[in-house]
Parts: structure tokens; sequence; C-alpha cells
């Protein structure tokens, strides 16, 4: 029996950066419980489509990029990025039956990602801005990944659980939440929290803003301003992909502001590296037993819920 009861949430999610794939390339990748084929054609345009060409059942991550189409390796026929069928090399006209099935993609802030829904419904909102990606002020990003055997609502959890940071993380104080506020598909919660540094702990902030269950920013104030976007992707119902992007504040180009940026994002890196056996081993607790400041957990679970659809 699965240790918590979700179906995989519908969302935008981070597929690759979208400097991953060179114009010309195929990949399979997997993510929502299936195998998909990315490709970027001559141009540069990406599509996410189903592996299985619809005339023979050909795996269309065997195939190649000819100008702006993807040719399968089993007969050539040949699929544009929005899946239709372009030219058949040995008939006179296409088969305009012949449509491969794809997910609605989007560069963002160099990310790029795809909209999934168990459904098939066209997307529902657009995701977060997070202007530090093109703020000169900022470093260039960080990036750590990491393959987690859990879902998102568990790991987005520790966002709304301010206790763990002193138990789990070695967080001097449990932080005081300031605010949650959660509206539609956007939630924000900010907090204050203490700092452990090598001269005793530092007051600063933790404020997290998220659009939908794929995409968060958490922004830290502290001996350096740093911001951290979280992208997590569905690989199935049990196992999900995590994407840190690591923005650190340094508008005068400081070393000694880049020496403890790059300090913090080894110490957030760290503690995701904390929560992990405690994620991969604990069981969804329906009912908790909370205590009294613990009831961001209950609104955070409510607002998760609206990303389910029962199919
Ligand atoms: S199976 Fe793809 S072209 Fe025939
Ligand atoms: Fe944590």
């Amino acid at each position: 029996m699965s240790r918590f009861p979700f179906p995989m949430p519908f969302g935008w999610f981070k597929v690759a950066m979208v400097d991953d794939l060179a114009p010309g390339e195929v990949r399979t990748v997997h993510y929502f419980a299936r195998e998909w084929v990315l490709w970027r054609s001559a141009a540069g345009r990406y599509a996410m489509h189903e592996p299985w060409c619809p005339h023979l059942g050909a795996h269309l991550g065997l195939g190649s990029v000819d100008g702006g189409c993807l040719r399968c390796t089993f007969h050539g026929w040949g699929f544009d990025a929005d899946g239709e069928n372009t030219d058949i090399p040995y008939a006179q006209r296409p088969n305009r039956k012949a449509r491969v099935a794809g997910l609605p993609l989007l560069e963002h802030h160099g990310m790029l990602l795809a909209w999934w829904h168990p459904q098939g419904a066209a997307p529902l909102y657009q995701p977060l801005d997070f202007p530090e990606f093109e703020d000169p002020a900022y470093e260039p990003v960080v990036i750590r990944s990491f393959t987690i055997g859990t879902c998102i609502q568990e790991m987005a959890e520790n966002g709304a659980d301010h206790a763990h940071f002193q138990y789990v993380h070695s967080h001097p104080k449990v932080g005081i939440t300031e605010s949650v506020e959660l509206h539609g598909f956007d939630r924000t919660i900010r907090t204050r929290q203490e700092f452990p540094s090598s001269k005793g702990p530092v007051p600063g902030r933790i404020d997290i803003s998220g659009r939908g269950p794929g995409l968060a920013i958490t922004r830290y104030q502290g001996l350096v301003t740093m911001s951290l976007v979280g992208a997590s992707t569905p690989i199935d119902e049990e196992h999900t992909q995590l994407h840190f992007h690591f923005l650190v504040r340094n508008p005068d180009h400081d070393p000694k502001v880049s020496r403890i940026g790059a300090a913090l994002v080894e110490s957030v890196s760290r503690e995701v590296l904390q929560d992990v056996p405690i994620w991969e081993t604990k069981r969804y607790a329906a009912s908790p037993a909370l205590a009294p400041s613990e009831k961001p957990i209950v609104e955070f679970r409510t607002w998760f819920s609206q990303f389910y659809v029962t199919t």
C-alpha cells in the first residue's frame, strides 16, 4: 500500500533547462508516470510528445529531427511541434488523422515547463514570475537536483512545518509565522527565523511564495539575501524530481557575500538530505495530532488538495 493517498497534481512543471536541449536533439524522458519524447526543431522550437507513432506504433524517441519535424525511424513519417503529420515520404499527402498528442510547453526564466493535467485540460494559470533570474544584482544561478521517493505534497508541507527546522535542520529556534495567505492557486508564507552561524544565531526571514504545486520561491534574508526557486516534477505517483535554483544577491560582487552565499547554498542543499530519509519513510497522517501553532499545516493541505483531480 502506498504511504500517501495522492494522485499526481495538475500544474506547470519543469521538465528541462532551456539550454539542456540543443536544436535538433531528441530525448526520451520519464515524467507523470509515463514516457515522453522531448525534442527541439532545427529552428529551436520545443515539443514534448507521447512516444508512440500514430502510424504503426514505433517509439518516436528513436526518431530524428528534420528541419521543423520529428521523423519516425520506422517509415519516415514527419510530425511537427504541434504533433500534426506533415509528410509521408512515400505518399502525396500527409495523413490528417495521424496526430501525436503532447503537452503545452513554456519557456520560463530559462526553465522549460510542461503543463500536465490528468484529463488533458488546457492550462488553468500562468506560472509565477521569478524576477531574480533576470536581475543583474544576482549572481548566476546554481542548480542542485535530487530524485526523491515521495510525492510533492509531502515535500512541500515542509514550508508550513516550522517546528521541523529546529529538530531536523538544527536551526536555533522555532520560527515565528507572521502570515499564511492561500488565495486560489497562490500561497505565501512569511516567517521570522534564526539562522545558525559561526558567531551564533543570526535573525532573518524565510518567505515562501508559490503558484500551483510545481514551482515556488523561498526568499532568505539573514547574513545574505538569497532566493531559491524550487521546481518539483512528478516522475510517477511515488517519485519526484526536485531542482533547486539558487540566486544569491550580490550587486557589488563582494567576495565575502559570494562566500557566505555559497555556504548557504551548501547548507540548504544539505538540509534536503536531512529531510529525505524522513520523507522516504514517513506515512501521511490524515488526521494529525498537532500543536496549537501548527494550523498552517492543515491550511496548506486544504490549499494543495485543489490540484488533485480524480479521474
Ligand atoms: S511507425 Fe512511425 S512512420 Fe511508421
Ligand atoms: Fe526541511
